[in-house]
């Protein structure tokens, strides 16, 4: 990270609540990946702070944390040549978060759509952590002066938020922010569910045939495929209202490289049970390196601890610089 400085930086966390979908995948981890592979400085969190918003068990928490580090290690993301850390453990997160919060109006962070739909569905809890959330997200980005932010659709409207409240602070305050940029798949940025394809795939979903899991089995997969939404025209074509069969051919380019054309061009003439095994075995193909490295990683789980700290250590670095300079700038008193 020292002699790289010139390389752009690449920030992104996903928090720890189940098992990743296929959607967070190929929305997010994939791209994860691919970028932290030379070209950019990369730093990847698991946003275990984000994740109390929705009041997990404890001890759950704590496992799927884990856990969930222990997914990014197995993606291939390599954590001596980036940062890949544990939210809660660099202390400037929820610093900065207060500072922006400051910097934030209340009618802005009331328009967030994933505020409103969260607070629909979980009318019982709708606590002001998650009115907040995408202000803790922007002090995520804007404290290690992120250039891109590799996310899904449904993250762009947070990332907005982000830069409109980087801009106020530049404004007011004097240059202090980078203002970061979105970095969304053409294909892959909005993976839906299997069984009701207008909707996105989602780890929270009461119908587990609706998602895939990363760590799902083999034949899970299959059958989850198998079983999933189409139309009766068995053609495979990408077009308008044929939702279930555009989405079968998102997961399937990502997971071949293959444009639509291709896709279209190698099914003509053959049905949907032809198209759906093919997609399955390029998913199981996809994720299986992944499982078998991902059940390495957990049987050596002082390994991950060691990451974790390293990487703490290495981000709270960079962030204390752009919480020192922010703070400095408001007129907080420094010592
Ligand atoms: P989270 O944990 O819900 O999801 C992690 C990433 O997966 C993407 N994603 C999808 N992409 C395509 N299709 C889908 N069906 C799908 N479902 C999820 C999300 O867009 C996301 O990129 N607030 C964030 C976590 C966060 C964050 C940050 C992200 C905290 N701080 C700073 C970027 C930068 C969230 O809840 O993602």
């Amino acid at each position: 990270m020292e002699t790289a400085e010139k390389k752009k930086i690449v920030l992104s966390a996903i928090q720890p609540t189940g098992t990743p979908t296929l959607g967070n995948y190929l929305g997010a981890l994939k791209n994860w990946k691919d970028m932290s592979e030379g070209e950019y400085n990369c730093l990847y969190a698991v946003a275990d702070l984000h994740s109390l918003t929705v009041r997990p068990e404890p001890a759950d928490l704590r496992r799927r944390t884990l856990e969930m580090y222990a997914i990014l290690l197995a993606l291939g993301i390599d954590p001596e040549k980036n940062i890949v850390f544990i939210q809660s453990h660099v202390p400037q997160h929820a610093q900065l978060a207060w500072l922006l919060n400051c910097c934030t109006q209340f009618g802005e962070a009331a328009r967030m759509t994933q505020f409103k739909d969260k607070s629909e569905k979980h009318p019982e809890n709708v606590n002001v952590g998650l009115f907040t959330y995408p202000i803790l997200m922007a002090a995520d980005i804007l404290l290690y002066q992120t250039d891109f932010v590799p996310i899904g659709a449904d993250q762009k409207q947070h990332l907005e938020l982000a830069r409109d409240i980087a801009e106020r602070f530049n404004t007011v305050y004097g240059n202090t922010f980078k203002i970061p940029e979105p970095f969304i798949g053409k294909v892959g940025a909005s993976v839906m569910s299997l069984q009701d394809p207008v909707h996105k795939m989602s780890k929270s979903d009461p119908n587990p045939r609706a998602f895939i899991s990363m760590l799902d089995d083999d034949n899970v997969i299959v059958k989850k495929i198998k079983s999933a939404v189409t139309d009766s025209e068995a053609v495979v074509k990408y077009a308008e209202g044929k939702d279930g069969i555009n989405n079968l051919m998102g997961i399937y380019s990502c997971c071949t490289g293959k444009n639509f054309e291709e896709i279209e061009q190698e099914f003509e003439g053959k049905g949907y049970g032809d198209f759906k095994s093919a997609v399955a075995e390029a998913v199981v193909e996809e994720l299986r390196p992944f499982k078998d490295e991902f059940n390495r990683l957990m049987n050596d789980k002082a390994y991950l601890t060691e990451c974790a700290k390293a990487g703490a250590e290495k981000a709270s670095h960079f962030a204390a610089r752009t919480l020192s300079k922010a703070m400095k700038k408001t007129g907080l008193f420094q010592l």
